[in-house]
């Protein structure tokens, strides 16, 4: 499974990408509105630490004009993979872009029916948004097991890019379902390390060699 940063904070990109663990980063409005400076200049920034795919999410509402930012968008970097929210607006946009060749991520899905839509006109990727299923007292993870289970009946390329992940045990089920990919806060991916039995193991191995060392004197 891929693992995605889901941020547009450059530090965090920054502090993650030499982990070697990433391979790719999802923003959004709400994410780009929270840093300083150009927007544009922050997507380049990410897309040139990451080398892989960086949604950058249009805020346009009718077809048309997606179609021209996303086009603008697509034009600061290679990586840039346009993210159009679903709805009518969002599919037509989406057929468009692919037809020109742009890679479009189809965001705020809540039900299988709106990922079969964005497939059908070429999406390379549906996001599902997990936790704020969950936060309804719906089952985030059950939609994304509808979607891939759908994709495979039917043999899209579009991949499940899991989304809206709230902690560790999301992107583990995710991956235990055979998603493709799953976007996370760089606080999950720091979560992701955190074992109190590995601390208690790394510090006993070393007390002990320490000991031994001072033994040999
Ligand atoms: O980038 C889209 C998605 O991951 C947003 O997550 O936490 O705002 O529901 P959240």
């Amino acid at each position: 499974m891929k693992l995605f940063v889901d941020s547009a904070h450059v530090p965090d990109i920054e502090r993650l990408a030499p982990l070697g663990i990433i391979d790719g980063v999802t923003t959004n409005p709400s994410l780009l509105a929270r840093e300083q400076g150009d927007p544009d200049a922050i997507l380049k920034a990410i897309c040139t630490l990451v080398g892989g795919p960086v949604s950058a999410e249009v805020v346009s509402t009718e077809a048309d004009e997606m179609v021209l930012e996303g086009q603008r968008l697509a034009g600061i970097d290679p990586h840039i993979v346009v993210k159009v929210p679903f709805g009518r607006a969002g599919i037509r946009a989406c057929r468009a872009l692919t037809e020109q060749g742009i890679r479009v991520n189809v965001t705020l899905v809540f039900s299988p029916a709106q990922a079969l839509l964005a497939a059908k006109v070429g999406a390379a990727y549906v996001s599902p948004f997990i936790g704020r299923l969950d936060d309804i007292s719906t089952s985030g993870m059950e939609l994304v097991s509808q979607i891939m289970d759908i994709f495979d009946k039917h043999e899209f390329a579009t991949e499940v890019l899991v989304a809206s992940v709230r902690g560790p045990l999301h992107v583990v089920d995710a991956a235990a379902m055979g998603a493709d990919i799953c976007t996370c806060p760089a606080k999950v991916i720091d979560a992701l390390f955190e074992h109190p039995l590995t601390d208690i193991g790394l510090r006993k191995f070393l007390a002990d060699w320490e000991r031994a060392q001072a033994a040999k004197v």
